[in-house]
């Protein structure tokens, strides 16, 4: 998936006015509809309880993660092994509000998920959680700048803002020489780093990255798992959460977990 906003890929040149729902993300909720968040006292991020989360292939039921108990305190950079098929993508999926599981529950901020509103899923998803995937997902036709200040459109953000925040953030992943390049004319790890920044662009308090470094040479994944080091330890201080492969990446996380047949293991 190279657009994941779904729309028509175009220039946001020249659009003072922009608000459209490019990202698939609603814009801010009403006061209203906001769920009013529970005080967590011992300040856990995510709180997994017997977390299950079945598919269904034709008439098979398939069980992608079961009896998964886990925590993840605020600034951890946690990373996710386990060989392919073992539920990796599944339990991001679930940790960045993209999905529901089918028992069990999973508590973020103290909320717990499955309870809370499609608007309230959408702004957990929009606000306080970036996505980083193996592919970039950057938009082919919008130049590095542009595609950082997109993810900020439907937070109501001027032009003029999201300008300024796409430079700040692409000079904070180190491409400050690039804001006017398309992502074809940049490197896989720059691409990469390009998706970092968007992920940032809504001050995130987590970042899931499904296999970033999987379509990378092993010096620019050891630069994207630098930034992400700095990210989590320096004043952005988010929480990490990583699936790989590659055990050079997991090594620079804080703490590893392994998955097996849908479980976590270790
Ligand atoms: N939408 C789906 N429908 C049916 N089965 C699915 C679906 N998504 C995942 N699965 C199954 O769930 C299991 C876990 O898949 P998942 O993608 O989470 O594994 P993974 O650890 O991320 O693997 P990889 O390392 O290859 O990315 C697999 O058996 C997979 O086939
Ligand atoms: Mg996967």
């Amino acid at each position: 998936m190279s657009n994941p906003s779904g729309n028509e890929p175009g220039s946001v040149e020249g659009d003072e006015s922009m608000n459209d729902d490019l990202t698939g993300a609603a814009p801010p909720p009403e006061k209203a509809d906001v769920t009013p968040p529970t005080v967590v006292p011992s300040g856990t991020l995510y709180e997994l309880r017997g977390v299950e989360r079945r598919y269904m292939r034709g008439s098979t039921p398939v069980l992608a993660l079961h009896d998964v108990d886990l925590d993840i305190e605020p600034g951890e950079f946690l990373s996710m092994e386990g060989p392919s098929g073992s539920g990796k993508s599944t339990l991001l999926q679930l940790l960045g509000a993209l999905d529901t599981p089918t028992s069990g529950t999973i508590r973020f901020e103290g909320n717990e998920m499955s309870s809370a509103t499609d608007t309230n899923l959408t702004r957990i998803r929009g606000q306080e959680i970036g996505f980083v995937f193996q592919q970039f997902n950057l938009i082919p036709t919008l130049t590095a700048e542009e595609n950082v200040g997109i993810a900020m459109i439907p937070h109501g953000h001027s032009k003029s803002q999201r300008r300024e925040r796409s430079a700040e953030l692409l000079e904070r992943v180190g491409l400050g020489g690039r804001l006017d390049h398309l992502p074809s004319r940049m490197s896989g790890g720059e691409q990469q780093r390009v998706a970092i920044a968007r992920a940032l662009a809504n001050r995130p308090r987590v970042i899931i990255a499904d296999e970033p470094t999987g379509n990378l040479d092993s010096a620019s994944a050891q630069d994207v798992m630098s930034l992400l080091n700095e990210l989590q330890s320096g004043e952005e201080a988010v929480t990490i959460v990583v699936a790989t492969h590659d055990v050079d990446v997991a090594s620079r996380a804080g703490r590893r977990i392994r998955l097996r047949d849908g479980a976590v293991v270790s």
